[in-house]
């Protein structure tokens, strides 16, 4: 997608193999800078501290980290020892584990010398992979947005959290059928909930959708309900981070209230996602997800731009009081419209994806 007019990917790495570039998201939308990772404690630290967040681009991240591990150290001992302090930073998106194992799976039968240019190699290998992913996820989803438009009327389409190209490497998940749906003329309107404690919403996906020329309005987490009750929103269409063998999702606190919601008022409930955030060890999202706990200190305080331009972060909490921050919900299989993945869309069951991905059924 493009940035001040300039195609960009949220991930990139220098030509002389020594570093990657990836948005600093921690400061946008209010400023657009970019930060060089050069080593796996860097890249880890980026995943932890949502430098770069985003399912497919922690995997993407965590790729490049495990690169880095191997020019650092490509021993056996090193092998094990860098996919564990990779793979901890996050818990819930299963981009992670998955980028990690693909990884150590082609480099454990390599002699230690082979492995960085073998595990860098790949690394890029990915991201491609995950640009093509996401663009057939687009494609898929387009043509649920075609069917929900009415005749000379906006399309309204609510999305939770950030699940745009920032999110990924490009495109996005959720987010890729709604460019591709603007970029074919369909009159989009995109509700973007908030997304507190961090505001991906507010903050990127607003960004990325005020960047492209897309309409939207950014609403509080709490406004979904009353908009779907008053029959303006057509379709919902949100990421995941983690989805189970049945069909179940793990996405971004508050997107399982936004499900209820569109249960309630029949409005129709799309899931879009990479065939890589599918666990096919799980059924029971709720049972058998782990759900990230971060600090509190992200519900407690908020940082925005002041009106001289410079950045402030502020308490907003009465003085004294607990807070609690667990970052995804589990929304389940039967209230999934249909999820939309790269190879097409299918039922939110476990015959629905098992008919896509025959391989792994
Ligand atoms: O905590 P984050 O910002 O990494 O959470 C991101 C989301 O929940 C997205 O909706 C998700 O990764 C979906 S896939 C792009």
């Amino acid at each position: 997608m493009k940035i001040h007019g300039r195609a960009m990917r949220t991930i990139w790495p220098d030509a002389d193999q020594t570093s990657v570039h990836v948005i600093d998201q921690i400061k946008l939308p209010h400023r657009f800078e970019t930060k060089h990772l050069r080593t796996s404690a860097e890249a880890a630290d980026a995943i932890l501290t949502m430098v770069v967040r985003g399912a497919p681009l922690i995997g993407a991240t965590a790729a490049y980290g495990y690169a880095f591990a191997m020019r650092e150290d490509p021993s056996d001992a090193n092998l094990d020892a860098a996919y564990k302090r990779l793979y901890e930073t996050r818990p819930t998106a299963v981009n992670l584990r998955w980028a990690l194992d693909d990884l150590r799976k082609r480099l454990k039968p390599l002699s230690p010398s082979e492995r960085f240019a073998a595990a860098w190699l790949r690394a890029g290998q990915i991201c491609d992979e995950d640009v093509e992913i996401c663009r057939k996820i687009g494609e898929a989803g387009l043509a649920l947005i075609r069917a929900a438009q009415k005749p000379n009327q906006t399309i309204n389409i609510l999305t939770h959290c950030n699940a745009g190209w920032l999110a990924c490497v490009d495109w996005g998940t959720a987010l890729a059928p709604i460019y591709m749906a603007h970029d074919a003329g369909l009159p989009v309107h995109v509700w973007v909930d908030e997304t507190r404690p961090r505001n991906q919403g507010a903050s990127l996906t607003a960004y990325e959708l005020g960047a492209h020329g897309i309409p939207h309005t950014v609403i509080p987490d709490n406004t979904g309900g009353h908009l779907m009750q008053h029959g303006m929103v057509d379709l919902c269409i949100v990421g995941t981070d983690r989805t189970t063998a049945r069909g179940d999702v793990c996405n971004k606190i508050g997107t399982y209230l936004k499900a209820l919601a569109a249960h309630a008022n029949d409005v129709p409930f799309y899931v879009a996602l990479p065939h890589t955030t599918i666990d096919w060890t799980i059924d029971d999202g709720v049972k058998e997800i782990p759900i990230e706990e971060r600090s509190a200190r992200e519900v407690t305080h908020m940082t925005g731009r002041l009106e001289d331009g410079s950045l402030a972060t502020v308490d907003i909490m009465a003085p004294g009081s607990k807070a609690i921050n667990y970052a995804f919900d589990v929304t389940p299989a039967h209230l999934v419209t249909a999820l939309i993945t790269d190879r097409g869309v299918c039922a939110a069951t476990r015959e629905g994806l098992a008919g896509l991905f025959p391989e792994r059924a």
